[in-house]
């Protein structure tokens, strides 16, 4: 039976580029919903980026721009990622839209109707330089506990003390230093506690959904067992109330009725999977309404890793059924990503930028394949080792997969024209094959990946054992004056090898669409994309084979890993200059300048256009050589520093009105870098510089 689905990832926080752990969680889903589709069910797949909340309002705000701008920078890089490693999202969104403000109020206005949400006043740290209530992440202080200093709001990093922000000895405000005091504001909260809502949540976490299967793994089913209690007494649940308010100044959605106060960034965040489903809709003409009406067979399935279960598995459910909405029906959690074992550093991310494994020219399908490989129905971590890595791709994928048929492809279009023939029980092998598939596509529909592909390996051996037993490079000796016998002999060797080879590249076309298309529509003259039920298709003729993968090069990921060599500048450098007096650098005008817009020059590999605002009232074009080094959009409403008296030049493409100054070493140019200068945060447009 056809069925629809509605999946989504986890909202990615928009202050942030895409790190490994995100493509990671991206590349399992899309696997899943290209598996799905295979098997003839809809699937509607959705992401968006996670746009509101004070970290994004503050880092705006540290840069000099709105929030809104901050949000579209990183929006307009996701795509470069997206298609990168061939992830298709139907459609990505923001929380920060009208159509997630809408479904946002609406979901509150219901719960507020059926009595789930309360107001309470509460007292919390406030900044009274800065003026705003201040989250436990902003609040550091002595541990009351060990007295280690500088410890976060909520526990401490010493001894693992867990307390509340009041708590800390001698707190002080991260972001200006200044002791918080405490204030109280009224605040909303959503009625967890409300026993109907225990007893809902009992009943959904321990639920079947549609398919006869659990909503939650194992794992997380224990976690909200110990959240909820193990019995149905709704007594025995430990659920606090949500406080769902925030008060401003905040970079939120409005709470109707109650000026000043907005949604706390986790209320709108999951009601942004269903915007985005409606942006989608919209798009393509689909009716929003009927596919999440809440009897509706539409499945709804979210991936998301193990640190925001509770939002996952208590909130969201929670927010929907009361609001008189379509439940999630599956809820599929992952572990994190380790690259060599080491934990990823929200600061530093990991040692694999994904953006620099694309630039170095390594296969997106490799990575994949990888991943594939390591992932499970569990939630457990994945450890991205190089050693591994180059292992399984070089020795499985191209070794034992591809390897197939660049040693069967030329002896059939050497000696058969391309055509294809078996002899015996076709009828057998296809059965071969459909076992071997069905147990595959069932793996990735129970998301075991990692067990599709040993079975998709282990065939692939069997192939090529078949192909060893049977010797064909001998068969092709002096084959043109052979018996007819024995040219459809070495041609069945071949064709079933071939055969089994398309079937293997449609139970890893989830895992790698882009081979799996090439495959499909070069060697086999096949409309792409495969269907499961293409892989017992046998194929009559082939196209002559063309190369289809590289090996990974050992030497990529020392690139991966490591940043790219710079020159070794020679001792000493270039010549420090002749000695000047004061007055000779008084007559250089030196500015702070705000970098209004950029562009590449047209016609020019060297030059970028910059408008910059030096606080005279007016914009001054500059053109300056730094192209190589920079994204025209990653300057876009930085600060910088500018020579402003330098006499106006006339140049090919305009009047230059002034010298951007960067860093860069004299005797090796582009090679060793340049480096724009950018002042310390605080800095003005205008501001002398001396
Ligand atoms: N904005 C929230 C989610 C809102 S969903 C309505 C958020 N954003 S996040 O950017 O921090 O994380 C997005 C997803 O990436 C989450 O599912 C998170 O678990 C996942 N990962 C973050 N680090 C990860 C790894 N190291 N490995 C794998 N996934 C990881 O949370
Ligand atoms: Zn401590």
């Amino acid at each position: 039976m056809s069925r629809t689905i509605f999946v989504t990832t986890a909202l990615p926080y928009a202050n942030g580029s895409f790190h490994i752990g995100h493509i990671m969680e991206y590349i399992q889903a899309d696997i899943w919903v290209r598996s799905m589709r295979m098997s003839g069910h809809t699937v509607h797949f959705v992401g968006a980026d996670d746009a509101h909340g004070a970290p994004i309002m503050l880092k705006a705000e540290s840069e000099g721009i709105t929030p809104q701008a901050l949000v579209a920078r990183y929006a307009s890089e996701r795509p470069q990622y997206l298609n990168g490693f061939n992830i298709r999202f139907d459609h990505w969104h923001s929380t920060d839209t009208p159509e997630n403000v809408e479904l946002s109020q609406d979901i509150y206005r219901k719960l507020k109707a059926a009595g789930f949400i309360e107001s309470r006043t509460i007292e919390q740290f406030y900044d009274p330089v800065k003026g705003m209530f201040l989250p436990d992440r902003y609040i550091k202080g002595e541990c009351p506990k060990c007295h280690a200093a500088d410890q976060y709001g909520d526990s401490c990093e010493a001894c693992g003390a867990v307390y509340a922000p009041t708590d800390l000895i001698k707190p002080y405000s991260t972001l200006t230093k200044a002791t918080p005091v405490l204030k109280s504001s009224e605040h909303f909260f959503f009625k967890l506690s409300d026993p109907r809502c225990v007893e809902f949540l009992q009943d959904w976490t321990n639920g079947t959904n549609a398919q006869g299967t659990r909503r939650l793994q194992t794992e997380v089913l224990g976690k909200t067992r110990e959240w909820l209690g193990a019995g149905t007494d709704a007594s025995q649940a430990n659920l606090a109330d949500w406080d769902i308010s925030r008060d401003e100044p905040y970079f939120g959605i409005p709470i109707p009725d109650a000026p000043g106060k907005f949604f706390y960034v986790w209320l709108d965040a999951p009601v942004g999977y269903l915007a985005s489903l409606k942006a989608y809709c919209n798009k393509v003409g689909l009716n929003y309404d009927e596919l999440l009406e809440p009897g509706n067979s539409t499945e709804q399935v979210h991936f998301i890793g193990k640190d925001i279960v509770y939002f996952h598995a208590l909130f969201w459910p929670a927010m929907l059924k009361f609001s008189g909405r379509k439940i999630p029906d599956f809820l599929h959690v992952h572990g994190f990503i380790t690259v060599s074992g080491e934990k990823m550093s929200k600061s530093r991310g990991t040692g694999i930028s994904p953006l620099r494994y694309l630039e170095i020219g390594m296969n997106p399908e490799w990575l994949r394949y990888y991943m594939a490989a390591k992932l499970n129905a569990r939630v457990e971590d994945l450890d991205f080792n190089p050693d591994d890595f180059i292992a399984r791709v070089n020795s499985d994928l191209v070794g034992k997969y591809v390897n197939i048929a660049s040693r069967a492809a030329n002896f059939i279009s050497k000696h058969f024209k391309g055509e294809l023939a078996y002899l015996g029980d076709t009828a057998a092998l296809q059965n071969e094959l459909d076992a071997v598939v069905q147990a595959v596509r069932t793996d990735f529909e129970h998301r075991e990946y990692g067990r599709a592909i040993r079975q998709i390996m282990a065939h692939a051996d069997h192939i090529n054992q078949a192909f060893d037993t049977a010797q064909p490079w001998v068969m092709a000796k002096g084959i043109a004056t052979a018996t007819p016998e024995q040219q459809a002999a070495l041609q069945n060797v071949c064709s079933r090898a071939l055969a089994g080879f398309k079937a293997l590249t449609v139970m890893l076309a989830p895992v790698l669409p882009a081979l799996a298309a090439r495959v499909a529509t070069e060697l086999f003259n096949d409309a792409a994309p495969y269907a499961w039920s293409s892989a017992t298709e046998l194929p009559a003729r082939i196209e002559p084979f063309k190369h289809l993968m590289q090996r990974v090069e050992p030497k990529m990921l020392d690139d991966l890993f490591e940043p790219p060599a710079q020159p070794v500048p020679t001792p000493g450098g270039e010549a420090i200059a002749d000695t000047i007096d004061i007055k000779d650098f008084a007559k250089v005008d030196l500015r702070i300048a705000r970098i209004v817009s950029c562009e590449r020059v047209e016609g020019s590999d060297k030059l970028l256009r910059l408008q910059l605002d030096l606080g005279e009232g007016r914009l001054r074009q500059v053109f300056s050589g730094i192209q190589a080094c920079y994204q025209p959009d990653d300057l876009i409403d930085k600060l910088t520093v500018v020579v402003a008296n330098l006499a106006p030049r006339k140049m090919r493409f305009g009047v230059s009105e002034g010298m951007v100054l960067a860093a860069s070493h004299a005797d090796t140019g582009v090679d060793a870098g340049i480096y724009v200068l950018q002042p310390w945060p605080g800095a003005q447009p205008g501001m002398r510089i001396s």
